[in-house]
């Protein structure tokens, strides 16, 4: 079993951010086996902000929980930072993960009672750090997505638009270098999906956060730099998004 300390040696430090090589994934229900990946090789490098589109059950959500390490491939391998994440234990798997990535959900999946600050801590709380300190670190983020007057307000005293700046916050609040966001503007309308393109626009030109968006929407796309188009569990275009004819 590879150590975990070996996997900190500098020689990786060019290795790229995520790295799959022929992952495969099947669901089984019953005696019937669906396959859903079916030999998928990518790699992404730090700073790439890369667009996935493909039809509606072509695999997009089974690749992204393979990709934030919240399932695991059929076969086939997978490293994350330079982990080779099947052999992580359970602690170090839920380290990796909660320092590495940060994640944005169509649904936004804030919770109901709890102040907008508290929200964006949470992942804070979760890693040891006190209610003070967690606080303040959620501040300056919900600061930097425009959201900072509206703290102590709840999830659904703020619009759609705003529930999805709090989850991008929260997303952000343990300083990760990648976000996974699956079909963040699915629940936005056009105008108030444009903001939070250009705030993850932002994110990624400033700050060299490595996004990766799956979006039914060409236009949500070009905003990336990069497209991977998934059909029936296999990559058919990886490659510039002005080259792709969205
Ligand atoms: N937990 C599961 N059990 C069985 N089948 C699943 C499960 N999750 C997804 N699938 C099936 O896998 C296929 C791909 O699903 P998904 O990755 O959600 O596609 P997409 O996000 O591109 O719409 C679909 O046919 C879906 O029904
Ligand atoms: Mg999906």
């Amino acid at each position: 079993m590879t150590s975990v300390t070996s996997v900190a040696a500098p020689v990786l430090a060019a290795a790229p951010l995520l790295k799959l090589r022929g992952v495969r994934k099947s669901y089984v229900t019953g005696d019937i086996e669906t396959p859903v990946l079916k030999g998928i090789d990518l790699e992404i490098g730090r700073g790439e902000f890369v667009a996935i589109m493909g039809q509606s059950g072509s695999g997009k959500s089974t690749l992204m929980n393979i990709l934030g390490c919240l399932d695991t491939p059929t076969s086939g391998e997978y490293s994350l930072d330079g982990h080779e994440v099947a052999t992580l234990r359970d602690d170090d798997l839920a380290r990796v993960r909660n320092r590495t990535i940060g994640f944005v959900f169509q649904g936004f999946n804030l919770l109901k009672r709890m102040p907008l600050i508290d929200n964006v801590a949470l992942p804070l709380l979760y890693a040891g750090l006190d209610r003070a300190q967690s606080r303040t670190r959620a501040q300056v983020r919900l600061e930097q997505t425009g959201l900072g007057p509206y703290a102590f307000r709840l999830p659904n005293q703020i619009s759609g638009g705003q529930q999805q700046r709090v989850a991008i916050s929260r997303a952000l609040v343990n300083d990760p270098p990648l976000i996974l966001a699956d079909e963040p503007t699915g629940n936005l309308d056009t105008q108030t999906s444009v903001e939070i393109l250009n705030l993850f626009t932002e994110l990624n030109r400033s700050q060299g956060i490595t996004l990766l968006v799956v979006t039914h929407e060409p236009d949500v796309a070009r905003h990336a730099n990069r497209l991977v188009r998934l059909k029936d569990g296999l990559v058919t275009y990886d490659g510039p998004v002005e080259d792709a004819h969205l």
